[in-house]
């Protein structure tokens, strides 16, 4: 598949779900205390940021980290979910934007997050995007990503109410994006497993830039 078709059917996707995605999504975080203690912890971290929360879909994360005092900004693949944050959080900063070509100054942020997105990213493309999320962290800046863990791909052909979709969905062990990470040049602080014995487990790594390198590790 090329890059632009599996980009252009993810934004597609999106697009196509965000009405009924908002609606499931709103006051989702407040409802889950894992979700909650993870965003505060990562809260404290970022030095009041600014933090790019990334994949932002209609804006939930980010709203809910600028209420815990950060400065937080959205960007997401999506025109619609961008349209759609910017309309129910006219406060905060939401652009459209692709992690896979990300258009952020270097070491411009004090944080990054990026919460069930790179489930979106097939494997050969995701060096590619830590490398980014490297760069435009400040050394010692904090990362969290939030993933669907297993092992295996699908294509995803409806969701959200069974509005159409066409996107792949990549699920992966915590070990192994770990390792990606620290191949980036993250240090990894610590590994949440969500509902490991659900059918639907999910992981949160917390990661930070080496205060140390400028540069991710060759
Ligand atoms: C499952 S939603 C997660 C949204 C939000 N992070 C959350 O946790 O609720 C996935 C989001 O990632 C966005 N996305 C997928 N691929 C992306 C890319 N290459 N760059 C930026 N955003 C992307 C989609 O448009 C969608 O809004």
């Amino acid at each position: 598949m090329r890059t632009d078709d599996w980009l252009a059917n993810t934004r597609e996707s999106y697009d196509t779900v965000v009405a009924s995605y908002a609606d499931q999504m709103r006051g989702a975080i407040a409802k889950d205390r894992y979700l909650s203690a993870a965003l505060s912890l990562f809260a404290e971290s970022v030095d009041g940021g600014p933090v790019a929360d990334v994949g932002c879909g209609s804006g939930h994360v980010t709203a809910h980290l600028a209420a815990l005092g950060v400065t937080a900004f959205g960007v997401d693949l999506s025109p619609e979910m961008v349209a759609q944050a910017r309309r129910e959080y006219p406060d905060l900063r939401f652009e459209v934007g692709s992690m896979t070509d990300l258009d952020l100054p270097d070491a411009s942020v004090s944080g990054v997050l990026a919460w069930w997105t790179l489930i979106h990213i097939p494997d050969a493309e995701i060096p590619g995007v830590l490398a980014h999320f490297h760069r435009v962290l400040r050394p010692g800046g904090r990362l969290q990503v939030g993933f669907h863990t297993g092992d295996e791909s699908h294509l995803k052909t409806q969701g959200y109410g069974g509005h159409p979709m066409n996107v792949h969905v990549h699920r992966r062990p915590p070990e192994r994006v770990a390792a990606w990470l620290r191949e980036a040049g993250f240090e990894i602080e610590a590994h949440l497993l969500i509902a490991p014995d659900s059918s639907a487990p999910q992981a949160l790594l917390f990661a930070r830039r080496h205060p140390e390198t400028p540069e991710a590790r060759d």
